[in-house]
């Protein structure tokens, strides 16, 4: 089924001027970018959005990465989107993505690596409402 699904380009990958290469990956996928935005999260927005790791111990380096410098916010739109996005994206930790994923050719470690997406539908739901208001989400079927 056609779904959508939230992505984050991160603060490292941003740094790393990757953007585009990275776009290119869902586009090449056949997602659809259905909103997009570049932010600066606040710490607030930052631990919102990973409440549900609020007790793990990385929350905290997790929050200060996330709010270290620009991030790309978007939401990705096409047949089975969550579970593409996920393999596109590879492993959360680089070590163990596959070759040829986002992660395995531009995250460094786990905690820097480079994408977020969500991992369920249901999270998506939460996601992308978290972030975009339903107008914002543009119809791109036409
Ligand atoms: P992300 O998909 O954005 O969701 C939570 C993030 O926490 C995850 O990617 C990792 O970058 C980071 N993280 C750091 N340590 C861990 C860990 N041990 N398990 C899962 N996520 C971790």
């Amino acid at each position: 089924a056609v779904e959508r699904t939230l992505s984050i380009i991160k603060p490292d990958a941003v740094a790393k001027n990757v953007i585009g290469q990275i776009e290119s990956r869902f586009e090449n996928a056949g997602l659809r970018l259905v909103a997009m935005k570049m932010v600066q999260l606040s710490r607030e927005q930052a631990e919102g959005f990973y409440a549900e790791h609020k007790e793990r111990p990385f929350f905290g380096d997790l929050v200060a990465f996330m709010t270290s410098g620009p991030v790309v916010v978007q939401v990705l739109e096409g047949e089975n989107a969550v579970a593409q996005n996920r393999d596109l994206m590879g492993a959360t930790n680089p070590k163990d993505a596959a070759a040829g994923t986002i992660r395995a050719d531009f995250a460094q470690s786990i905690d820097e690596n480079a994408v977020h997406g969500s991992d369920s539908a249901t999270s998506a739901a939460r996601e992308i409402s978290y972030f975009f208001k339903e107008e914002e989400l543009c119809d791109r079927i036409r």
